[in-house]
């Protein structure tokens, strides 16, 4: 028998029956595929952005906060993250909220969100050569985010405050049903790739002025609000973060502008414009780095040995002497 031969027994296809059948698969997997394309489109991170398409874990909604101690507790580390002048007043020595760096309540991909980060402590970090808890890792961004040393206290909160528990509480419920121990896309900013050019302070202050200083101020200064805080953070400057702060380095500027600044236009500099504007940013002076205990350069040897523009000199200025 050739194997090839056409089966005599097999009925013939009956087209006029299975037609609707396939076009209504086809349909289907049409409408998919939009939806997946549509999808992916609305989170790709910009064109010159080699992180690609990201699918980002989803937090449960505010409506899903259950009722008890642990939904209370959970509103007060919220409010804490959105407020801390106000619910950790002692501890706040900046103009800055965490939502200012952490955008849309510790939940925006991209901007270093709060889901992303509960399942990876604790775990080892270059900063202070040691295992970090959730709790070390809050207390760093009161130190230098919050600049902490300029607070009523002088300190950030103490070890086993609630400030730390509350935080956390609203952290692992933001984190409900995300694997624990897994870099989630998403987590921290985007690295973006080396730009073309060498980032450039001039480059920089063109974008500056054309594209941030209508909120931030031409001085960086931000605008405060008559009650108190900021409607714009500070960018430099007394009172926005200090030198040990990670936004000082000019590649995590780089990444939280690009993905995230100007505000509700994110995705819209070049990531040439991005480094160039970063670069302006951090070249301005703002709190001296708490580590400090010498002279500038044995705490730039010591803790700033690439990265950023501590005590270099900018525009004819030795950065790092701080400012108050
Ligand atoms: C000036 C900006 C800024 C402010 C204000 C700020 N942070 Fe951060 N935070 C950062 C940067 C930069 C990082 C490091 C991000 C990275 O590694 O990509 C970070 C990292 C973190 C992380 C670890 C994230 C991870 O994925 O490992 C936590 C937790 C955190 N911050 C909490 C807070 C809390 C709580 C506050 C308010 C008390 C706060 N931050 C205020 C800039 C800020
Ligand atoms: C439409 C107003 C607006 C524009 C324009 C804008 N920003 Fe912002 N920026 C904000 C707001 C608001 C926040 C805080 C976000 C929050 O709390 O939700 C912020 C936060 C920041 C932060 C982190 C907090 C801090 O104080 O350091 C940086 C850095 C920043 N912006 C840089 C820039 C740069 C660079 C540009 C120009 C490319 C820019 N922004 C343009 C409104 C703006």
């Amino acid at each position: 028998m050739r194997l090839n031969a056409p089966d005599p027994q097999k009925p013939p296809i009956d087209w006029w029956r299975i037609t609707p059948v396939l076009l209504i698969q086809a349909g289907l997997i049409l409408t998919l595929a939009v939806f997946v394309i549509i999808g992916m489109q609305q989170i790709e991170p910009g064109e010159d952005n080699k992180a690609g398409p990201q699918l980002a874990f989803a937090p449960p909604l505010e409506s899903d906060i259950p009722d008890g101690p642990q939904g209370e507790a959970i509103l007060r580390g919220k409010a804490i993250f959105l407020d801390p002048a106000r619910y950790a007043g002692a501890h706040v020595g900046s103009g800055l909220t965490c939502n200012n760096c952490h955008l849309d309540g510790g939940r925006l991909a991209g901007a270093a969100p709060m889901w992303a980060a509960w399942g990876m402590y604790p775990a080892w970090r270059k900063k202070n050569d040691r295992i970090n808890t959730m709790e070390d890792r809050i207390m760093g961004c009161f130190v230098y985010s919050m600049n902490a040393q300029a607070s009523p206290s002088g300190k950030p909160p103490p070890a086993g405050s609630d400030i730390y528990r509350d935080l956390e509480t609203y952290f692992a419920w933001l984190a409900t049903g995300a694997p624990i121990g897994q870099e989630l896309p998403g987590r921290g900013y985007p690295e973006l790739p080396e730009p073309d050019l060498t980032p450039d302070y001039l480059r920089g202050k063109t974008v500056f002025e054309a594209q941030c200083a209508v909120c931030h101020g031409v001085e960086g200064q931000g605008q405060a609000r008559p009650g108190g805080g900021y409607t714009y953070p500070p960018l430099w400057g007394p009172h926005s973060f200090n030198w040990g702060a990670g936004m000082s380095k000019i590649a995590n500027a780089a990444g939280f502008i690009k993905a995230n600044m100007p505000f509700g236009s994110g995705n819209s500099l070049t990531n040439q414009q991005a480094w160039d504007v970063a670069t302006f940013v951090v070249s301005h002076e703002r709190p001296r780095d708490p580590r400090q205990t010498g002279s500038i350069e044995e705490a730039r040897a010591k803790f700033h040995k690439s990265g950023d523009f501590y005590g270099q000199v900018i525009q004819g200025d030795v950065l790092g002497d701080g400012v108050e």
